[in-house]
């Protein structure tokens, strides 16, 4: 397997460099117990309010294959080529407005995807990765999974244990031992004010 930890400029956790969004999964089911351990990272995430906007669909490959083959139904099709190795595939959806008072909550997708970050990084502690995919189609998504009004599909996620590069098709094997790449930290954090110019 490669070695994919990020090439961090400053010291990081282990966990945070070890994290990566893997395409080969060998479609192994998850150890017993990681399914779960993976659904309490995320919901001891911050959220604002504590409102815990998050919602997740579940499908594991082995034991809810009827929900998991419709998950991947609503990939994109580059997803739909490596996604259905996962041993589970998930949806995240947030809860778009806040029930005691029905004010939108304007940091649920926010949070949602914090839940997903802590959801991530408890796989890669467990041996496992996760990968997150915005290429999806909402609309088939609600339909499929009967999501009602006031919750909206984020994102899917895949997650599972890391398969050989050369298990993928050619263009795919390429991406997935590519060097990991980030913007330097001078492009987004700007000590003092905004001094975006030039960028
Ligand atoms: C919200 C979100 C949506 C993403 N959508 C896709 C996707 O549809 N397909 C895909 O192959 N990767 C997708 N990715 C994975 C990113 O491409 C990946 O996180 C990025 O290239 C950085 O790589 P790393 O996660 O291995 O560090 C997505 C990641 C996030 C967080």
């Amino acid at each position: 397997m490669p070695d994919r930890d990020a090439p961090a400029a400053h010291p990081i956790d282990p966990l945070l460099a070890r994290r990566w969004s893997p395409r080969s999964f060998t479609a192994a089911p998850l150890p017993p117990g990681a399914l779960e351990s993976l659904l309490e990272a995320a919901r001891w995430a911050a959220s604002s309010n504590n409102l815990q906007p998050w919602h997740l669909i579940v499908a594991r490959r082995d034991a809810e294959p009827g929900a998991f083959e419709k998950l991947v139904g609503v990939l994109s099709p580059n997803n739909q080529t490596w996604a259905r190795n996962a041993g589970v595939l998930m949806l995240s959806v947030a809860r778009s407005h806040n029930p005691a008072n029905g004010n939108p909550i304007r940091h649920a997708w926010h949070d949602t995807g914090a839940a997903m970050a802590q959801m991530a990084l408890q796989a890669a502690a467990m041996g496992l990765q996760a990968h997150q995919m915005a290429g999806f189609d909402a609309a088939a998504a609600r339909s499929a999974f009967a999501i009602p009004e006031g919750f909206d599909p984020v994102a899917a996620i895949a997650i599972g244990e890391v398969g050989p590069p050369e298990a993928l098709p050619e263009v795919l094997a390429q991406r997935e031992t590519a060097p990991r790449q980030r913007r330097p930290i001078e492009e987004f954090a700007f000590l003092g004010g905004w001094k975006a110019e030039g960028r």
